[in-house]
């Protein structure tokens, strides 16, 4: 396993990390995880060299995934590997109500201090929300208390956004959403390069844009595959292209088999940084090109059209419902559409206003498209 400095932090983090929030489960019920075979998957990982296990309160809902990672750690795990955890801003309103999740945090997870912690899923309102509840006072206080060691932010928004945070704290490292179809998506190539630039580790999130580019591709893709000198699964297709970016710390995967996670510390021991020629790399431009051409709804993520009145998050909905179609992989897009934390952001909640309509520089009929993957798609 390679192991990358993080930054400025004086560690070194396993060039892939745990990420906790696609544990097995019990019956496919997401707040249900499968204890057991959480811990044979994690722990498997653990003794092969990855050394980073990551949580937050929302993974599995209500802190599950924070409860395992405490199970998971038990009998001298904890002390073989750096945990890290986020603090929600949608769940606090208040100073004393981040300091009171922190606290449950470290008791739920039973870490006894985080080595790593992020600001969680920061857009333009977290962080505002973050600012006015003094949120970075609160972080200058937690590490002088030895409750965290090191800091950082995780990332959902434009790039202009991360480059304001970045200047923002002296945080430590981010995480971003990269993958080889997100290279021009929120933070993206530029936001990796940026914080590189300015001594901060990167984690990426996503790497396999959730398990979608981990599945079978469609003929066209497997034919430009075929011309690569490596032979690889889709799944390393997609970690070792991140791997090759010298800029990356650590790829954090969801693995739920073991054979998922001898996969990645395969493709992690075998693929470090710049093995990836101009060749390689055009055959990546093309899959991408590929994939697009199977895109249903034209959309750019311009982002135009937020906010919706009603907080449909028009893009995401689009987003989930393109993925289903271009990676072939519909019933597993659905779920995404369909999980709880979608809830409010759900095309099922839009009241075809049309307020989107001029708005949108594709000219795309919004209103009837929130109506047609509803009618698809919600259950
Ligand atoms: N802070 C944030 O805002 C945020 C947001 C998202 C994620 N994260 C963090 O980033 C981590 C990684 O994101 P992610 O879970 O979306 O990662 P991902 O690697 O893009 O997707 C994980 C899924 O990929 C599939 N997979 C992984 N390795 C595979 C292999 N070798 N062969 C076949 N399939 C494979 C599995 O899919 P199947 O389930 O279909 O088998 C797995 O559930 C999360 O666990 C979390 O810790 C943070």
């Amino acid at each position: 396993m390679e192991y990358r400095k993080l930054g400025r932090t004086g560690i070194e983090i396993s060039a892939v990390g745990f990420g906790t929030m696609r544990l097995p489960t019990l019956d496919g019920v997401f707040s249900s995880i499968d204890i057991e075979k959480a811990k044979a998957v994690v722990r498997h990982a653990i003794d092969n060299g990855v050394n980073y296990v990551d949580t937050a309160y929302p993974y599995h809902l209500n802190g599950n995934s924070e409860k395992a990672v405490k199970e998971i750690l038990a009998d001298g795990y904890r002390q073989k590997v750096y945990v890290g955890d986020k603090l929600s801003m949608w769940v606090c309103d208040t100073y004393e109500e981040c300091e009171e999740f922190f606290n449950g945090q470290l008791e739920r997870t039973g870490a006894g201090y985080f080595d790593i912690y992020f600001l969680h899923s920061l857009d333009k309102n977290f962080w505002e929300k973050a600012k006015r509840l003094n949120v970075l006072k609160l972080f200058d206080k937690l590490i002088a208390e030895g409750k965290i060691k090191h800091i950082g932010f995780s990332f959902h928004d434009k790039y202009e956004v991360f480059e304001e945070i970045i200047d923002a704290y002296p945080w430590e490292f981010c995480l971003l959403q990269l993958n080889y179809m997100d290279m021009d998506y929120q933070a993206g190539e530029k936001g990796m390069k940026l914080a590189a630039e300015k001594g901060l580790g990167v984690f990426v999130m996503e790497p396999l844009k959730g398990g979608q580019l981990a599945k079978e591709p469609p003929k066209s893709v497997r034919r430009i595959w075929d011309e690569s000198k490596f032979d690889m699964s889709p799944a390393a297709r997609g970690i070792s292209y991140l791997l090759d970016k010298p800029e990356i710390t650590c790829v954090l995967s969801g693995m739920n088999e073991i054979s998922q996670v001898d996969d990645n510390i395969n493709t992690a021991n075998k693929y470090t940084a710049g093995h990836k020629d101009e060749k390689e790399l055009m055959l990546y431009a093309r899959a991408r090109e590929e994939f697009s051409k199977l895109i249903k709804i034209p959309c750019t993520r311009c982002q135009y059209c937020n906010p919706c009145p009603v907080g449909v998050d028009i893009p995401a909905n689009i987003d989930y419902y393109n993925m289903g179609y271009m990676y072939d992989t519909v019933e597993h897009a659905k779920n995404f559409y369909n999980r709880p934390f979608f809830d409010n952001k759900r095309s099922t909640n839009c009241i075809q206003c049309g307020e989107c309509l001029d708005k949108c520089p594709q000219h795309l009929q919004i209103p009837d498209l929130m109506k047609m993957i509803a009618d698809e798609w919600a259950l």
